[in-house]
């Protein structure tokens, strides 16, 4: 790979009206920051990313994802703008593309059609119908002389439709040039990164345009642009697993994280939320149910049910109003109404309605083993730490707060009795 990647990510993002740095915000599960990097690494080995506000949190916060990214901190006070961001960042490649860290929905074919040819810069266009907010871009016979940005363009200029989408590749030598030369002689005080393409052009260089897809380049600016680009990524994550064979019922109620994975046939209903690195593998997903970072392998699962993270179920049956949360079942049926919390169930139990695992003593979590074909009446408490050995029965009602051996009956009630024509007594009536 002969290309570096610089993704400026150092502005305020002050639109977004959050405390969270603006590429932090997540799309699909991940921040949008994320997404520009994932496209960047599959067609560089050399990725640097541009900081300033809030550096250090979105430092860390890559860091603790990927290896290997650099991080250069823009001098934002002294040299404010796109072109301040580039000054004094090296990359190591022939040619080197730089992308704004605020664009989630990039691609890597449009990230590679643009690295490709051999004019010493390539930039992204876009004709628009209404081109506000772009800076313009004047071409002439197929090459670009220049690109005005909207506060310093002449009425004459305001009427271009060819505007700069923000990514361009450029020969690492032209930037090394140009860079040191820029000015901030314009309407905003900054140093205009696009002001490399007028001096490049004014001494005999090549700037080629590359008409791209508006959906890819839109910039996230505010929380509306935002979900806007979580609608776009939504579908083109649905679409790709429903090309893998996926089956979805009114999709357009389905949120899917980034990060899952489906293998095998799965179902999924309406409204249900597929959340964090969840794997499904041949499982039915019920209407309105929840899974969060959980492998879910030959099960049926809801409707309304909820499985939290760290959950490994398989060849199980969870029913509705079920809650799961880091436990690992298999071959188990909890049909209705239950807490599964730090647990291990093994193959053939049943879960009647209402049994609850106490997991949590106020201070601690604790585990539950539950062996093979245990049958678990209704309506029972599961106190912690405990194991539950194999072919047990345990009765309606039953608190259990020892562990039980093998083959054995647990039941704990008080012994029930009943007073003979009370009723008639208590409301003075006849029987
Ligand atoms: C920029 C382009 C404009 C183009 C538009 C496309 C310039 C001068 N203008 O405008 O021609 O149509 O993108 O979206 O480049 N950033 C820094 N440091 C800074 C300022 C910005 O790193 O000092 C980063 C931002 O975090 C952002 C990216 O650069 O990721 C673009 O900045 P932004 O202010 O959104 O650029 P525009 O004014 O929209
Ligand atoms: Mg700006």
């Amino acid at each position: 790979m002969s290309i570096s990647v610089v993704i400026l990510a150092a502005g305020k993002g002050s639109r977004m009206k959050s405390a969270t740095p603006k590429v932090l915000h997540e799309i699909s599960g991940k921040p949008m920051l994320f997404h520009a990097i994932d496209a960047a690494r599959q067609i560089s080995d050399d990725i640097t990313v541009v900081l300033f506000h809030q550096a250090e949190r979105i430092r860390k916060q890559v860091e603790s994802h990927y290896t290997n990214i650099h991080f250069h901190i823009q001098d934002a006070q002294k040299y404010p703008g796109t072109g301040g961001a580039m000054k004094g960042v090296e990359t190591k490649n022939e040619r080197t593309l730089i992308l704004n860290g605020d664009m989630p929905l990039i691609t890597k074919d449009s990230l590679l059609a643009l690295s490709t040819g051999d004019a010493e810069i390539n930039m992204s266009v876009i004709n628009l119908e209404n081109p506000g907010g772009y800076g313009r871009v004047i071409i002439e016979n197929g090459k670009v002389k220049e690109i005005i940005e909207e506060k310093d363009c002449s009425e004459t200029e305001l009427q271009t439709t060819t505007v700069n989408a923000g990514i361009y590749a450029v020969s690492t030598a032209v930037l090394k040039r140009y860079i040191p030369l820029l000015d901030n002689n314009n309407a905003q005080k900054e140093y205009y990164l696009t002001d490399i393409v007028k001096m490049a052009v004014d001494e005999g260089k090549t700037v080629h345009p590359v008409y791209v897809k508006e959906e890819e380049f839109k910039g996230v600016n505010s929380k509306f642009d935002l979900c806007v680009a979580e609608e776009i990524m939504q579908r083109r994550i649905k679409r790709f697993w429903m090309h893998a064979g996926v089956t979805m019922r009114l999709p357009e109620t389905i949120y899917i994280d980034s990060r899952a994975t489906f293998e095998g046939e799965c179902i999924l209903e309406n409204g249900v939320s597929i959340q964090g690195s969840s794997h499904i593998i041949a499982s039915h997903i019920k209407t309105h149910s929840i899974i969060e970072d959980s492998h879910i392998e030959n099960s049926d699962v809801g409707p309304m049910a909820r499985i939290r993270p760290q959950s490994t179920l398989k060849e199980s049956h969870i029913g509705n109003f079920v809650e799961v949360k880091k436990s690992m079942l298999t071959g188990v049926k909890a049909g209705h109404l239950a807490y599964i919390g730090d647990a291990t169930i093994d193959e053939g139990t049943n879960i009647g309605a209402g049994m609850i695992t106490c997991n949590y003593d106020g201070q601690k979590k604790h585990q539950t083993n539950i062996g093979k074909n245990v049958f678990i009446g209704s309506d029972t408490q599961i106190i912690a730490p405990v194991t539950i050995e194999d072919e047990v029965i345990i009765a309606a009602g039953t608190t259990v707060n020892q562990n039980i051996e093998k083959g054995s009956l647990a039941i704990s009630r008080i012994q029930m009795k009943t007073v003979k024509d009370f009723f008639y007594k208590f409301f003075n009536k006849d029987a």
